[in-house]
């Protein structure tokens, strides 16, 4: 029987997963689908038993799902357990439903595909307390980058995704401000700066330093108003596309074994947004 794989959320017409994954699966001549389906909040548990009675083999998990569905599965792969949440479902032969997380690693590949490990001795400011903070801080901590400092608007959330987190500090942003200079990477997880909905800037970026990496997890648009400004003080730029490829890349590895081109995907994603 010809495999299939799904992408659910809410909303989910806008996702680029499918079109991602059909690409790679043709490019590699594996002979499967994708589709992307709408699952309500309320329709979690039964759309989990659909895909599985359905005979589906895998499905990635967005917004708002990727906490919600934990119960849902018979087991989580460390990445997933210490993020609480899953991006990527693997259903074994016998049913078994195992969630992984790859949006952590998914970032630090895309960093090292970018500028490779230059950044790795150096300090890291993370700003956001989200799930999106979580994930990178603890991939990038076990990949060996650190110390990590957080900045958030709310230094409470900060506070206790630090605590969670050995060798991590929590600074005010205002603190972050003013010491920006003595970071090698800053990588900014907030949702400031989405669709150009939310306005401004979610730190001020007067004292980077030239040559600092900054990285914006935002795709759409493909430069922030941030990462716009961190370029014309001389900073090297990430957007969020490489994150967006190779979380996908890794979840299509966990399924298929077979590592696909992100290279090629990042420039057609990055033309499809107006690059
Ligand atoms: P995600 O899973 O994408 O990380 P989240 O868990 O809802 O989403 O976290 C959103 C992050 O964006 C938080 O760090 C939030 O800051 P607060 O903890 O203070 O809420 C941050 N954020 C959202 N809107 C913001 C804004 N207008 N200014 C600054 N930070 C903002």
């Amino acid at each position: 029987m010809k495999k299939w794989y799904a992408v659910i959320g809410d909303p989910i017409k806008q996702s680029m997963s499918p079109s991602m994954h059909e690409s790679w699966f043709k490019e590699n001549s594996i002979d499967a689908a994708y589709i992307p389906i709408h699952v309500p909040a309320d329709r979690l548990r039964e759309a989990v038993e659909g895909l599985k009675n359905l005979g589906c083999s895998g499905w990635n998990v967005t917004v708002p799902h990727k906490s919600a569905i934990i119960p849902f599965l018979h087991q989580l792969d460390p990445s997933a357990e210490q993020m609480n949440a899953v991006n990527t479902v693997r259903v074994l032969e016998d049913g078994t439903l195992i969630g992984y997380n790859t949006d952590g690693n998914g970032f630090v590949r895309s960093l090292e595909e970018a500028y490779g490990e230059r950044s790795k001795d150096k300090k890291v400011l993370v700003i956001g307390a989200g799930g999106a903070a979580r994930g990178i801080a603890f991939a990038l901590h076990s990949a060996g980058y650190g110390p990590i400092f957080f900045a958030n608007r709310t230094l409470e959330k900060a506070e206790q995704l630090a605590a969670n987190l050995s060798d991590s500090t929590v600074l005010s942003v205002a603190e972050a401000e003013l010491s920006l200079s003595e970071f090698g990477l800053i990588v900014q997880t907030t949702s400031v700066g989405m669709n150009f909905s939310q306005k401004g800037l979610p730190l001020n970026l007067d004292n980077v330093l030239e040559g600092t990496i900054v990285a914006d997890i935002i795709y759409n648009p493909l430069e922030t108003e941030f990462l716009a400004e961190a370029r014309k003080r001389g900073a090297h730029t990430l957007n969020g596309v490489g994150m967006f490829v190779h979380q996908g890349a890794l979840a299509f590895e966990t399924w298929t074994e077979v590592h696909p081109d992100t290279e090629f995907m990042n420039e057609k994603i990055t033309t499809t947004l107006g690059g």
